[in-house]
């Protein structure tokens, strides 16, 4: 780690409170001279450093800046040291985590953006990512899972971000099947989740499960196709919630990912649903069904009534809650 990397772990450990020069110096075993132009390379990032005569550093108790370092004083001793990539701006986190893993990124690598170019959802859409309000991130997993379980993956990753939101703060996120996470009845989460398979193999090689929280966006940026159904889960701008949200969510992935396999998370993945016991639309063939949600079954699958009386279970595809 650099002195800069080292420094700003520091400074974000203690938001909000003074450190004197000479204390990081010795702390770090480098010179003042080192700690004064890591802080000046610091501040030209933008982070929000003052530096008062007697007193030493602070960086502001509101400073929200994303960054690898920022994410990892977060992460739980036993992730301290996974591989942290963070972009300024990039195309899309999962483009660039799906080069990694052909090039063999270890379990636990994390590919995060301040802003995505051309962030990707589900569906071919476009995921809007734009600067200062959210998390753009790409978990690469090797999860050592049969075929048949790999649903199991994405339905994990959400339940994940739910629980994290619900640590930091006081809302009580849900889950629209497959994965999309809601507040109020808004979208603040949507989950991407991609296969990587060895060509020689045929296998399951990497799993790339990638996040995108609208922490703080602003309701009037969304683009108006969005402007009825996405939200954010802060409606404060001010906020400094993406370090501390997005260490926890990495906590809990990798943590629910470790036992994918004895199916635990789905008891909470049932109770977050949203449309369990509701009539729904589902769509089959291009085109809009009715049906009642019946069940989550043991692989993650949306186990239906049809409007013809007939038991069915959805593997992927879009639903939604039908307007009474
Ligand atoms: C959806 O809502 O349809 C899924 C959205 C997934 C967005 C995330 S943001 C990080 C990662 N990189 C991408 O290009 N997409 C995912």
């Amino acid at each position: 780690m650099t002195v800069k990397n080292k420094v700003l772990n520091i400074l974000e450990s203690k938001k909000g409170k003074y450190i004197s020069g000479q204390d990081l110096a010795d702390l770090l075993m480098v010179s003042r001279t080192a700690v004064w132009k890591a802080i000046n390379s610091l501040k030209d990032e933008g982070y929000p450093i003052s530096s008062v005569p007697n007193k030493g550093y602070i960086l502001s108790p509101d400073s929200d800046i994303l960054s690898s370092e920022g994410i990892r004083l977060y992460l739980k001793e036993e992730f301290k040291n996974i591989p942290i990539t963070f972009y300024k701006s990039i195309e899309s986190t999962n483009s660039e985590a799906k080069l990694a893993a052909v090039k063999k990124a270890r379990h636990g690598t994390v590919i995060v953006a301040e802003e995505q170019t051309k962030g990707r959802g589900r569906f071919g859409r476009n995921f809007f990512s734009p600067p200062e309000s959210g998390i753009y991130m790409s978990i690469i997993l090797k999860p050592n899972l049969k075929i048949e379980n790999s649903v199991l993956i994405t339905t994990a990753a959400a339940v994940a971000v739910c629980q994290a939101i619900e640590k930091l703060t006081n809302k009580e996120p849900k889950i629209k099947w497959v994965n999309d996470i809601f507040i109020d009845n808004r979208k603040v989460c949507g989950i991407l989740t991609e296969a990587v398979t060895d060509f020689e193999s045929g296998m399951m090689d990497s799993v790339i499960v990638g996040i995108g929280v609208n922490v703080k966006t602003e309701k009037e940026i969304f683009p108006q196709e969005l402007q009825d159904t996405a939200g954010s889960v802060l409606n404060d701008k001010d906020s400094s919630l993406r370090n501390p949200l997005a260490g926890e969510i990495i906590n809990n992935l990798l943590t629910i990912s470790e036992k994918l396999e004895d199916r635990e998370f789905l008891k909470e993945y049932k109770e977050r649903s949203m449309i369990l016991n509701e009539h729904i639309l589902y769509k089959k063939d291009n085109s809009w069904h009715e049906g009642y949600a019946l069940d989550i079954d043991d692989y993650g699958g949306l186990v239906i009534f049809t409007s013809e009386g007939e038991q069915t279970t959805l593997n992927s595809g879009e639903v939604s809650i039908k307007k009474k």
